[in-house]
């Protein structure tokens, strides 16, 4: 039996941030992040993608099981229509940093072989990635953040967040000891899930344009 309070327990990625180097050091230890279970069953860790000097840091849920296979944020259908929604609202997709609140790929799986169903991380995973993020906005030091729906917006202004409440506007807020704008808005899978695809990818699309303005 392992005893409570046992390293394997801590549920934080802390100990495996380094304390210096850019995102490059931080992806290569991010690689062998075991800081929550979340490491055990998924392929590979998912680090941000973009560049230092990015002035928009777009931050998602988690990987997905295309992220997860290719090792790249967003790589699936969902970044595929946030692509189109940057574009359209006149962010450059290449000029930004994308990241998610966890880093690792949670589903469940029927059985082996059958498709891997996305399952939404909890408080504690969130929490214990949490570093991982701090080091990124640390590093890259964007002039905004764009929260794309509720996990992330939890993880980064606590669990109060509610996206329909703030989704559209700039928020000035402390994250992680240190001044951040950020503007709230949906996840895009929530505008591929829902009823009226064409209202709900205006709707982040409008959002997307308040963070171009706040950038200009
Ligand atoms: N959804 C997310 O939140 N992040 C990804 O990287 C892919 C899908
Ligand atoms: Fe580490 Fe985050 Fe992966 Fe958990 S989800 S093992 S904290 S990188």
């Amino acid at each position: 039996m392992v005893a409570a309070g046992a390293p394997e327990d801590a549920c934080t990625a802390e100990p495996f941030v380094p304390g210096r180097g850019g995102l490059a050091a931080l992806r290569r230890a991010a690689a062998d992040c075991r800081g929550c279970p979340l490491h055990r069953d998924a392929t590979q860790t998912v680090f941000g993608a973009g560049n230092t000097d990015a002035r928009v840091m777009l931050v998602g849920e988690q990987p997905g099981d295309q992220e997860d296979r290719q090792g790249k944020p967003f790589a699936g259908p969902a970044g595929k229509l946030l692509d189109r929604a940057l574009a359209d609202a006149g962010i450059d997709p290449g000029e930004a940093y994308v990241t998610n609140a966890v880093k690792h790929f949670k589903f469940t799986q029927a059985e082996p072989r059958k498709r891997r169903i996305h399952k939404a991380p909890n408080l504690r995973e969130m929490t214990a990635c949490g570093p991982w993020l701090a080091a990124e906005l640390a590093v890259v030091e964007p002039e905004l953040i764009v929260v794309l729906g509720a996990t992330a917006g939890k993880a980064l202004l606590g669990s109060s967040f509610r996206v329909t409440q703030v989704r559209g506007t700039v928020l000035e807020e402390e994250i992680h000891g240190r001044p951040e704008r950020l503007v709230p808005t949906v996840h895009p899978s929530a505008v591929l899930r829902s009823d009226d695809r064409e209202a709900a990818y205006r709707g982040l699309v409008s959002d997307l344009e308040v963070a171009a303005r706040a950038l200009s």
